[in-house]
């Protein structure tokens, strides 16, 4: 059975690590930071997660994806194909986004100031927006 899942939680909290050790093996992985210098990165990704659904495909989708605005569309899209939506949530402090972003090293490490910036639009995602399931990671 198919699943969409959708990561929540500000860079640096631990999603892509996640991601890898364990649903990159049964999932598609979908994020807009495989392709950082298109444009229209939010039409092509539910262009993408589209096609997958589509397929049968089970998908993570691995952004920040901070406000219920940002999952809305994924929420829809689970819907239009019947498949359960499912958000893994990183309930993680600011401090250790912060420090684990630090760590990094080139590209991946981002300004503190759009951490913090993501952890101020940061809306727990809950089952009222259409998620069947919230799993929530803790430190
Ligand atoms: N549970 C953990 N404990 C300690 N360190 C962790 C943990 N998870 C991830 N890290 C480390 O924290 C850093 C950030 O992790 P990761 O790249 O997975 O974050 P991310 O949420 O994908 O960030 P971004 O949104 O910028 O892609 C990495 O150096 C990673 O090794
Ligand atoms: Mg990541």
């Amino acid at each position: 059975m198919p699943e969409l899942v959708v990561m929540v939680g500000p860079q640096g909290c631990g999603k892509t690590t996640r991601v890898e050790r364990h649903l990159a093996r049964t999932h598609a992985v979908v994020s807009k930071d495989h392709w950082p210098n298109a444009r229209h990165r939010e039409q092509r990704q539910q262009r993408v997660v589209r096609e997958l659904l589509s397929e049968g495909r089970s998908i993570v989708v691995d952004n920040t994806n901070p406000s219920t605005a940002d999952r809305a569309p994924l929420v829809e899209l689970a819907r239009e194909y019947g498949v359960p939506v499912r958000a893994m949530y990183f309930d993680v402090p600011l401090e250790t986004c912060l420090a684990r972003n630090a760590e990094r090293q080139g590209r991946a490490r981002v300004p503190e100031k759009a951490v913090a910036a993501t952890r101020r639009l940061l809306a727990p995602p809950s089952t009222a927006e259409g998620f069947a399931r919230v799993d929530v990671i803790g430190v």
